[in-house]
């Protein structure tokens, strides 16, 4: 065989390689190069030289499958219902293998099923998160069925309106057992998790009414103001291990907690108030909270994210929001 034919039987053979293939490869090449001359020169040594690399590899192969939390494991609190069934379903459809945790086992399995449909790996377990033994099990149960844990959405939650004066000790208690002790105590457990891989992402679901209080809400605004503090700490101790922190404040959004504590006419007042001209929808929790969970904020820890419609940005946004 001549040069030339040579030539023109590789060219002939590139030209079959996928567009995408041939995109993402030279994207990884550039990326090395990057790397070469960042590591050569000194700017990053060590552990950190590691998680480059990898993230170097990562980033082609995910453009090439278009998915963002490939192969990553998840557990959900409150995957049942709303919010999180919505995360569910979202990271699902990112790649992602999703323990669906909740109190309500029946609705735990029917989130997993939805996540099987869309053909990703699923686990339904129910737990109290309020209970520290039953989420040290749901830990256990996770690493026995996928091996590890990637990701932390702690959602599980529920708010009632009651006046200060008639709030009985026992719902005080309850509620901060669940909101703020439960969030508590699936952190720590999955950290200790994600401490042994060094990496890890952890959301926290708060409310609007954890930067701001609420009327006859006081145990609710008590633990979702708790949240915002344990994100805070919790994003400095375990920033040395490489798990971001964070916490999602959603306003007001169309899930059945809502419509069992709001009459209709109360929501749809509460809908002209948003400067976005309606109330969150679940997905655009989701939307939020994997942005949260993916590799694009690995910079980003202890950020209170208000998902909220501009709400936080008016001024006595939440005056008069009496059910
Ligand atoms: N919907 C909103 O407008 C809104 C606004 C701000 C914050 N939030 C927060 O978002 C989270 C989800 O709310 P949602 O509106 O989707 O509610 P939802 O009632 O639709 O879903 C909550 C889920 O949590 C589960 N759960 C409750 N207590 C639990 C426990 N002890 N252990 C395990 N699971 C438990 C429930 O069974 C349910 O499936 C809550 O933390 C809530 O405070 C909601």
């Amino acid at each position: 065989m001549d040069n030339r034919s040579w030539m023109d039987g590789t060219v002939a053979s590139l030209a079959r390689v996928p567009f995408p293939i041939i995109i993402s490869l030279g994207f990884l090449l550039f990326r090395f190069s990057l790397l070469w001359v960042a590591v050569s020169s000194g700017i990053i040594s060590g552990k950190e030289k590691k998680l480059r690399v990898l993230q170097g590899i990562n980033t082609p192969v995910l453009l090439v499958r278009g998915m963002r939390l490939t192969d990553k494991v998840a557990i959900v609190t409150g995957g049942g219902s709303g919010i999180g069934e919505a995360i569910c379903e979202k990271f699902a459809h990112e790649g992602a293998k999703i323990v669906v945790a909740d109190i309500d086992a029946e609705r735990a399995e029917t989130v997993a099923g939805k996540v099987k449909t869309i053909g990703q790996k699923t686990l339904p377990h129910k737990v109290d998160v309020a209970d520290y033994a039953q989420v040290a099990k749901l830990v256990q149960a996770t690493t026995d069925e996928f091996g590890t844990i990637d990701i932390l959405v702690n959602c599980a939650g529920y708010s009632e309106f009651i006046p200060t004066e008639e709030l009985p000790l026992d719902k005080w208690r309850r509620m901060i057992d669940v909101n703020l002790n439960g969030t508590y105590y699936c952190c720590i457990a999955t950290a200790k998790e994600m401490m042994k891989k060094n990496h890890g992402k952890i959301i926290n679901v708060s409310s609007m009414a954890g930067i701001a209080g609420v009327p006859n809400n006081a145990h609710y605004v008590a633990s979702k103001h708790g949240v915002v503090g344990l994100t805070r700490a919790l994003a400095i101790d375990l920033a040395k291990y490489h798990i971001n922190v964070n916490c999602l404040c959603p306003g007001t959004t169309l899930t059945p907690l809502n419509l069992k504590i709001m009459s209709p006419e109360y929501l749809a007042i509460r809908a002209k108030r948003v400067p976005l001209g309606r109330l969150a929808q679940p997905e655009d929790q989701a939307n939020a909270t994997l942005f949260l969970a993916s590799s694009e904020s690995d910079y980003v820890t202890g950020l209170i994210m208000y998902v909220d419609g501009g709400m936080y940005s008016l001024f006595s946004g939440y005056a008069s929001s009496q059910p």
